[in-house]
């Protein structure tokens, strides 16, 4: 048998030298007239171990990582095709502790199938979940998706089967699916991950939400900065469309349902779902006044489903394994799994599949392993630039949406991003302020106007020109800004500035003036 090589061709992979990597692997191969098959997978998320190789051998996987270019002669002089040791070698990829204790339901096949293969697909457990939603009515499908209790992975945790009920309830000679792979927020990457290691899973959730609302196209949204995606993406939709899984007779039944893929512009307001609905319309994106509701009247005023990537993506699971089986896992209105990406000042980032329920500082501490500058960790920013900064006096506080919330705080797309005692939350604040400042879409005045009043009293406060004026002024316009603004971008602005503020008065503390004059 042809020895098989995996070698990711993810893009986070690919940042960290994956590309040398298999250039030099190749020509090694070459050089010893060995023949092997070079897969390109996607990650598994264990981003300290990339570029993470691994052969196929008699005994199943062996993973290599991380795998600089000059590592490559050696390990194969140590036979690394059939899994000899190396100072890089980890052994089976699914023991390594990182891997082994996730709960991979979504993300089961991304890092382990060739993506554009729809055979791996298929022998990994693809497209069973469409094979049952085809043999049921669509009012069934969606009972199945509520049931599960999805809620959206997008920010706002809606519940994704009552979404698509009102979409199956209007009637409309048009309806759409758009999949929201905007993915602006900070210390993000699971919806890249998907679409680069596992296209057809999101491919398959479309198609199942077209046919359990009547919708027959679909749009994915993609941010211009994964070209790597969009690359994966439209190759999967054309492999998936001559395969009869898109088009006329999904799976060979009576349901027609296509799909194409568009390029966002880059502006972090069009991963708001009106905004997105009006630049995939061709126009500039700004935020619509709802009602009406996407759902009755989305997009080219047709009823639609909004939706984000890994919402579309758990639902194969849960039309394959049911409803009740993806309920069992989590906790209180928070059920199924959860991607949780870890980010920033961290020793182990990367992407941590598991049941909603874990606490923050397990996340942080054991999963994460504290800061990667070994100095104490200060504060967590949960859920992107809107979200609120957590001290470690919250770490006790498990990763669900309700408890996020009772805390002032917010999941949002699940991403967390790390910092140690040497940051200034008063800089955090105001860069907080300066964010939504610039990617304000100007429809309503508190957040066009005030983010930028916002960074001018943040300013003054930093200069010490009457602080306590200052503090006062800042609190009462993110009171203005959370309950006056059209949409969450001026309206969660307030939740870093004000956690910021909350948790860490001493960065917003006056400086004595001496210390100042030193
Ligand atoms: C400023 C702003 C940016 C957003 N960016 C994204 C995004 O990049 N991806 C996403 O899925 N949802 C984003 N959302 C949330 C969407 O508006 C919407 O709630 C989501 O696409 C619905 O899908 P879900 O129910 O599957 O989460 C954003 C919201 C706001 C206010
Ligand atoms: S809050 Fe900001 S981004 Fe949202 S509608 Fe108003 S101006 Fe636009």
């Amino acid at each position: 048998m042809i020895p098989r090589i995996y070698i990711p061709g993810d893009s986070g992979a690919l940042a960290l030298g994956a590309e040398k990597v298999a250039k030099a692997v190749r020509a090694e191969l070459a050089e010893r007239g060995i023949e092997a098959k070079i897969v390109r997978n996607g990650s598994r998320g264990a981003y300290f171990l990339e570029p993470m190789v691994e052969v196929a051998t008699a005994n199943g996987r062996v993973a290599y990582g991380p795998v600089k270019p000059s590592d490559v002669k050696s390990l194969f002089d140590c036979g690394f095709l059939t899994g000899g040791h190396h100072k890089r070698w980890l052994g089976a990829p699914d023991k390594i502790p990182f891997l082994a204790r996730q709960t991979r339901l979504t993300f089961a096949r991304c890092g382990v199938t060739d993506p554009l293969s729809l055979d791996h697909y298929k022998a990994h457990g693809g497209l069973k979940g469409l094979q049952n939603a085809v043999a049921i009515t669509p009012a069934d499908i969606v009972k199945q998706v509520t049931e599960s209790g999805l809620r959206g992975r997008g920010g706002a945790g809606f519940p994704t089967g009552i979404k698509w009920k009102t979409v199956l309830d209007t009637s409309a000679d048009r309806k759409y699916i758009v999949c929201n792979a905007d993915e602006g927020d900070s210390g993000t990457f699971a919806d890249r991950m998907i679409m680069e290691g596992d296209p057809f899973v999101l491919i398959e959730g479309m198609a199942i939400a077209g046919i359990a609302t009547g919708a027959t196209k679909g749009f994915i949204y993609i941010r211009s900065e994964y070209p790597h995606a969009v690359a994966v993406m439209q190759k999967a939709v054309e492999i998936a469309r001559k395969a009869g899984l898109l088009g006329v007779n999904v799976l060979g039944s009576a349901n027609s349902f296509d799909m194409e893929v568009r390029v966002g512009a880059g502006a972090y307001v069009c991963g708001e779902e009106t905004a997105l609905l009006d630049s995939l319309e061709g126009k500039r994106g700004q935020v619509r006044a709802k009602p009406p509701l996407p759902a009755h009247k989305g997009l080219f005023g047709k009823p639609t489903v909004i939706n984000n990537v890994i919402s579309l993506a758990s639902v194969p699971v849960i039309m394959d394994k049911g409803a009740a089986f993806y309920k069992d896992f989590g906790t209180g209105r928070s059920r199924g799994t959860i991607p949780i990406q870890i980010a920033g000042n961290v020793k182990y980032p990367g992407l941590y599949e598991a049941a909603f329920g874990m606490t923050l500082g397990e996340i942080v501490d054991d999963i994460g392993g504290g800061t990667a500058t070994g100095r104490p960790v200060k504060a967590v920013q949960v859920g992107g630039p809107l979200g609120a900064y957590f001290p470690r006096a919250l770490f006790d506080t498990p990763f669900d949406y309700e408890a996020f919330a009772a805390k002032d705080g917010l999941i949002g797309h699940a991403g967390i991003v790390v910092f140690d005692d040497s940051a200034d939350m008063l800089k955090q604040a105001r860069f907080a302020m300066e964010f939504c400042a610039i990617e304000s879409c100007g429809k309503c005045t508190p957040c066009r106007i005030g983010s930028t009043r916002g960074v001018e009293v943040l300013d003054r406060l930093a200069q010490n020109v009457e602080p306590e004026k200052q503090i006062a002024l800042v609190t009462d316009l993110c009171n203005t800004m959370k309950f006056g603004s059209l949409c969450a971008l001026g309206g969660f602005t307030p939740y870093p500035v004000m956690s910021a503020l909350n948790h860490f008065p001493d960065d917003f503390r006056p400086t004595p003036v001496a210390e100042a004059a030193e």
